[in-house]
């Protein structure tokens, strides 16, 4: 069902492992949709970087999580990957341009209504027509399950449909790339799930690449086809699984566990090593 990828402690090593990946995974050089290459990044003051020799590929229309403990680096590491902050060493290629960052809190302008919000991210994107943009915006609000929300200012709406909203914004940028960092966070565990479902129909019926960030082990492996875990102070690929269990799971199925629990395994170490 799932295979280990790799492992590695060392920068050289997990360099060596992830040409060996990108080779496993049919990923050529220049055909990704982001390309990080020994990536580091140190913020001033900091003793060790927060992130060291990151190596790693995410295909075009790959879903890939990022997991690792609190603090380890994942939101540093998806900030440079969407330009928000530039790395301290290594370069990162998001060769489709631009990518779409949605957070855990969905960032909406609280005085626009939903559809103003994506209509506002059409506008940035040079949709011009006042008209064209109503009907995308109408268009996505449906594509997310919030027809009718046109109107609803974020505070009528549940953390659940405030996180729809975000998506569908995320994706009237029209990039090809979407980076989560722990979008469901702080959704209950059944709105979660429903929207975990959401989240794989989108991205089958859109191909978007996704980078997704979480802290959770079970919903890494519900969503992604690889679980690339990351070691803390600094922030390396400890390891990474190729996820087999087909698509639509269920954070409760066996396979999910299974691997969960081998994964959680390795975290444990991670953190531990830290003493957190
Ligand atoms: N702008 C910054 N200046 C200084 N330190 C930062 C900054 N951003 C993040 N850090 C530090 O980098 C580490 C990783 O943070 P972060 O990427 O938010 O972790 P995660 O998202 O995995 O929880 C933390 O120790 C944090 O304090
Ligand atoms: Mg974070």
């Amino acid at each position: 069902m799932t295979a280990t990828i790799e492992t590695a402690e060392t920068a050289e090593t997990a360099q060596a492992a992830e040409t060996a990946a990108r080779a496993a995974l049919g990923t050529a050089a220049g055909t990704a949709a982001v390309r990080l290459s020994g990536v580091g990044k140190s913020f001033r003051g900091g003793a060790t970087p927060v992130l060291d020799g990151i190596d790693l590929d995410v295909a075009p229309g790959e879903f890939v999580c990022l997991l690792g403990a609190s603090g380890c680096g994942k939101s540093t590491l998806l900030n440079l990957v969407a330009g928000l902050d530039a790395p301290s060493t290594g370069s990162i290629e998001v060769p489709s341009g631009r990518a779409a960052l949605m957070f855990q809190e969905s960032a909406l302008f609280p005085w626009l209504t939903a559809g103003e919000n994506i209509e506002l991210a059409l506008r940035l994107r040079g949709v011009s027509g006042r008209r064209e943009r109503r009907a995308e915006a109408e268009r996505l609000l449906e594509l997310v399950r919030l027809r009718g929300s046109h109107a609803k200012r974020p505070h009528q709406l549940s953390g659940g449909m405030r996180q729809r909203v975000a998506l569908a914004r995320a994706l009237a940028q029209g990039g090809k790339v979407l980076l989560m960092d722990e979008p469901f966070a702080a959704l209950d565990a059944i709105t979660r799930d429903v929207l975990h479902e959401e989240l794989i129909r989108l991205w089958e019926s859109t191909g978007l690449a996704v980078l997704f960030v979480t802290h959770n082990v079970r919903e890494a492996v519900r969503l992604g086809q690889r679980v690339v875990l990351l070691s803390s102070r600094p922030g390396r690929v400890a390891r990474q699984w190729r996820v087999d269990i087909p698509q639509p799971r269920r954070i409760e199925d066996k396979d999910v566990a299974d691997l969960s629990v081998e994964i959680t395994e390795h975290l444990r170490e991670e953190i531990s090593r830290h003493g957190r």
